[in-house]
């Protein structure tokens, strides 16, 4: 038998509450794999843990091998092989997810630490909590030990939505659709780029869909797309946003056929300014990633990578006072 160990920050909240039970459901690792999961959370939040932990327990999972809940940092994170680091603030209508940078920023430093000194340097880290890409970078900054290539930042949920969406509107079914990425930073700057699109395969169909309804209409609704949710619900993605995480976990366990679409640490591809975390088409297998080199990019889709980066030069000086 082997045991995986996965921590999951912020594992009282939302997200968390619909990702646990999706990552126990025995199809993330092989059969003789037993799970143990590292619940991490604030002391405040400790008694809404507990009863996770019952919940969980109450589910008879087969996979599960053990649940840890704790508010220690060393506890949750030493020996994990996958740290998924959700817990943070979500914003509310009105504000950009930029506007948490201040109010979050700080929870990544101190786990960036804590990860450096406690983990060991094969772990893979996701980084969730908003805003996602430059929290991945002060992680990063702060975990000199452990390879830049390990840790990610969520870009899953935008890749899913482009994808939802564009199928409906050419009337297929989403698995149909391959090689759509998105471009840039978690936010509504994001690219969801359909240039090389195939469906079911065969190139040349985006040229079809490359119209006005694509730029007045995809795109920003794309981009938007975490606003809408929050119009509708009143309170951030949550359920889609846990299968995102999954899915992005599941690329990395166990490789991925198609293009995707991860924020990771920029160094000059695409002539993208190095030191921040952009999303970039990817490969993925063995639990490494590589990006695409080479693709096509329309001549209008460069104002859009430009665009993107920029803010997230932004973001950055926002917290250079933490790197
Ligand atoms: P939530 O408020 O329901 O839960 C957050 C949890 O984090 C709470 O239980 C809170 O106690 C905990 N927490 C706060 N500080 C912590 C710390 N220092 N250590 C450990 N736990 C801590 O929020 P949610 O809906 O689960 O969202 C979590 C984050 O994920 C938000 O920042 C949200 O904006 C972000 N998010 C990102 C994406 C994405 O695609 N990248 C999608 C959806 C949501
Ligand atoms: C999302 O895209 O749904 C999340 O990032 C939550 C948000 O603030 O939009």
């Amino acid at each position: 038998m082997k045991k995986t160990i996965i921590t999951i920050t912020g594992a009282a909240g939302n997200i968390a509450y619909s990702l646990i039970f999706r990552l126990l459901s025995g199809q993330l690792f092989p059969k003789n794999t037993k799970i143990q999961l590292n619940l991490l959370d604030v002391p405040e939040s400790s008694k809404i843990l507990q009863g996770v932990k019952y919940e969980i327990e109450d589910c008879a999972f087969e996979s599960l091998d053990s649940i840890i809940t704790t508010e220690n940092m060393e506890v949750a994170f030493g020996d994990s092989d996958y740290i998924l680091l959700v817990g943070a603030k979500p914003r509310i209508k009105g504000m950009q997810r930029s506007d948490l940078l201040l109010d979050n920023a700080n929870i990544f430093k101190k786990q960036g630490i804590a990860i450096n000194q406690y983990c060991r340097n094969s772990v893979r880290v996701i980084v969730v909590g908003n805003p996602a890409n430059t929290n991945a970078l002060i992680v990063s900054h702060h975990t000199p030990k452990i390879p830049s290539e390990n840790i990610t930042s969520l870009m899953r949920l935008d890749q899913n939505r482009a994808k939802s969406i564009f199928a409906s509107k050419i009337n297929v079914s989403v698995p149909s659709i391959s090689r759509l990425i998105v471009w840039g930073n978690h936010s509504a700057t994001q690219f969801p780029d359909i240039t090389n699109v195939q469906v079911d395969g065969l190139d040349n169909f985006s040229h079809k869909y490359n119209s006005d309804w694509v730029k007045d209409d995809f795109i920003p609704r794309v981009q938007n797309r975490g606003a809408e949710i929050i119009d509708y619900r009143g309170k951030s993605s949550a359920a889609s946003a846990a299968s995102a995480v999954y899915d992005h976990l599941n690329c990395i366990v166990n490789g991925s056929d198609d293009w995707e679409s991860m924020g990771v640490l920029s160094s000059n591809t695409y002539n993208i300014s190095s030191e921040i975390f952009y999303s970039f088409p990817l490969s993925i297998n063995n639990k490494n990633y590589k990006i695409i080199e080479n693709i096509d990019i329309a001549d209008l889709s460069l104002s859009y990578l430009k665009a993107t980066e920029k803010e997230l030069i932004h973001e950055r000086d926002i917290i250079k006072d933490l790197l």
